[in-house]
């Protein structure tokens, strides 16, 4: 996860630079599953790094005992468009969803925060808990779920993994209280939290929603916060988070600060002073799943990882 942070941190200064191609990602949805599909190619250019992730999230999924995120990325060779690797993204969706979370952290959330409230606790909630601890000293988390038992068999797995206390919550608001960090990370629809509720100085990451219908925040929070997003122009067009407030006339996009990206190459500052309200969302880029695959391939090549196909 250190190293996902640190290339994931690196494809965003680039994307900020202008070293990146990302075409918007192609979706389809199967609403008759509850299914959304994407298309997802990015090509960074100062890490030679180029691949293309085909994933699905289908939420009714667990009930079936299958993941709700499955997907598959393809690795090419910059230099001359040959197949390098083919992967499981699945895993390493979860690993670069966390990535980006710690790197909002790293710049927006306060520097002595020690304390975390989660919503959700699937596979994302895991790795953005594990991503946050890379970057602060986190000594307490609490996290909610709707699903009995679900936050304690987090609680469990996730204080023995990173040795640090992890407990159940009993209501969504205890997730909030005297919490530093909030991070959404569910399959919610609709709002898990009320923006009234957050105190001075708390910075929130949302991961879960990212179609133009649902949203987990809130448009309190939305007013109160200093608004970051992964990238405008996806905000803009599939992010409920932004597009709900938009379309009630709440909010104008200005109430977008500033991109991720803007903000690791110093071109726009993070958090500035410790009573400020921080809301980084993000609906995950294609560099992210890029960058991070190709970290995933040099080290497998490094340590001798993987199986030799020939496809010719
Ligand atoms: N931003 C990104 O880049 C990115 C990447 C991958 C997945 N996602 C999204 O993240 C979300 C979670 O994915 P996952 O793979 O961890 O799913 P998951 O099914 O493993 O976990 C989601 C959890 O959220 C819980 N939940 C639903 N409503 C809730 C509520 N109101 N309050 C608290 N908990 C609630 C569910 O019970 C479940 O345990 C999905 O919506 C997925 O589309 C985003």
């Amino acid at each position: 996860m250190r190293d996902a942070v640190q290339a994931v941190e690196e494809a965003f200064r680039q994307l900020a630079e202008g070293q990146v191609q990302m075409p918007p990602r192609q979706i389809m949805t199967a609403p008759e599953r509850s299914g959304w599909i994407a298309v997802m190619p990015a090509y960074i250019r100062k890490t030679k790094a180029l691949a293309t992730k085909v994933v699905t999230v289908y939420t009714r999924n667990p009930s079936l005992q299958l993941p709700t995120t499955i997907a598959t990325i393809i690795l090419n060779d910059p230099e001359t468009g040959r197949l390098l690797a083919v992967m499981d993204g699945g895993y390493l969706t979860a690993v670069r969803t966390g990535a980006v979370g710690g790197v909002a952290a790293k710049y927006l959330a306060r520097s002595d925060a020690q304390t975390v409230g989660i919503f959700g606790a699937g596979i994302q909630a895991r790795a953005q808990l594990e991503a946050l601890c890379e970057v602060r000293h986190i000594k307490d988390a609490s996290v909610y779920d709707l699903v009995p038992g679900a936050a304690e068999k987090y609680a469990e797995a996730m204080s023995t993994k990173l040795g640090i206390k992890v407990s159940a919550a009993e209501t969504s608001r205890d997730a909030v209280k005297g919490r530093d960090v909030i991070i959404t990370a569910s399959t919610a629809k609709t709002p898990v939290f009320k923006g009234r509720w957050l105190e001075p100085g708390t910075h929130i990451t949302g991961v879960g929603s990212h179609i133009a219908s649902t949203r987990e925040i809130d448009t309190e929070t939305l007013k109160r916060s200093k608004f970051v997003v992964d990238l405008r122009e996806a905000a803009e067009k599939e992010y409920g988070e932004l597009l709900i407030p938009l379309h009630e006339k709440s909010v104008t996009p200005s109430i977008i600060y500033g991109e991720l990206g803007e903000i690791v190459s110093g071109q726009k500052n993070g958090r500035t002073n410790p009573q400020e309200i921080t809301l980084f969302k993000s609906g995950g880029l294609a560099i992210q799943d890029t960058a991070t695959a190709r970290l995933v391939y040099d080290k497998a090549v490094e340590t001798g990882i993987g199986v030799n196909i020939d496809l010719q």
